[in-house]
């Protein structure tokens, strides 16, 4: 299938707190194809994060228009939300978001557990298989406290992608990485693309920002063009 996947108009996030109205996201428009991979930047505050978590519902924008996969998503109820989240979104965090008492077998299987009707036989072996994808099936028994940071990655990039997700939303996953984990995280990402998968990454680095086909630019919770960036940037 192709066509467009993420369709959004005019989004807007306003975060209320005490007094404060902060406006993360100022009308963005943005259209994601099915099986493109974008790499999404901006100065720290810009609305990525935000925008990120609102693509993967994990939350909900103030004003204006999401379609998934020809979906509205304001119309889809809380299970309907819950399904899509857990079997067609994969996440992948810069802080690896591991969960620290289970091991890293049972991390990656936790997301299928959610997946009625998924036998017990079938969750281990999507676990093997994805473990032995990125590397880390030796490691199955151990606790994320004990692995580098980028066996952590690759264990959370495993859980991502244990459930076979059209899309994968990663936001800043080399933030913590060293450049040699960073690339081997890129890597994978890149094969999980060729696969069909549609990509998602925030990035701040340009090296890896450049493994993606389609590079936007945010600012001041809004998308800009590359040369509208450079101005703007320029102009602080
Ligand atoms: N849960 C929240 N409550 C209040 N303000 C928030 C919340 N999340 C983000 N913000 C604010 O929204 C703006 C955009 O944040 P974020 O999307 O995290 O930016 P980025 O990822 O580009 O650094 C920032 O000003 C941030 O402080
Ligand atoms: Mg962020």
């Amino acid at each position: 299938m192709s066509g467009t996947i993420i369709e959004i108009e005019n989004l807007t996030k306003v975060f209320y707190t005490d007094e404060i109205e902060t406006h993360a996201l100022s009308g963005v428009h943005l259209t994601i194809d099915r099986g493109e991979y974008v790499a999404m930047s901006g100065p720290s505050g810009c609305g990525k994060s935000t925008l990120l978590s609102i693509i993967g519902l994990l939350d909900t924008p103030t004003g204006g228009r999401y379609t998934l996969n020809g979906k509205e998503v304001a119309n889809l109820n809380f299970a309907d939300r819950s399904r899509i989240r857990n079997q067609e979104i994969g996440f992948i965090f810069q802080s690896f978001n591991l969960i620290g008492d289970l091991t890293v077998a049972e991390n990656v299987e936790l997301p299928l557990t959610y997946r009625t009707g998924m036998p017990s036989s079938e969750r281990k072996k999507k676990v093997q298989e994805s473990l032995e994808r990125v590397n880390m099936a030796h490691r199955m028994r151990h606790y994320p406290a004990q692995l580098s940071g980028g066996q952590q990655q690759r264990v959370a990039v495993a859980r991502a992608l244990a459930g076979s997700p059209s899309i994968l939303l990663a936001d800043e996953p080399t933030g913590n990485l060293d450049s040699k984990n960073g690339e081997a995280v890129m890597k994978l990402l890149q094969e999980l693309h060729q696969e069909g998968a549609t990509i998602c990454m925030v990035t701040h680095d340009p090296r890896f920002a450049a493994h993606a086909e389609r590079q936007i630019h945010l600012f001041d919770g809004k998308v800009v063009a590359e040369g509208e960036l450079n101005q703007l940037l320029a102009e602080v």
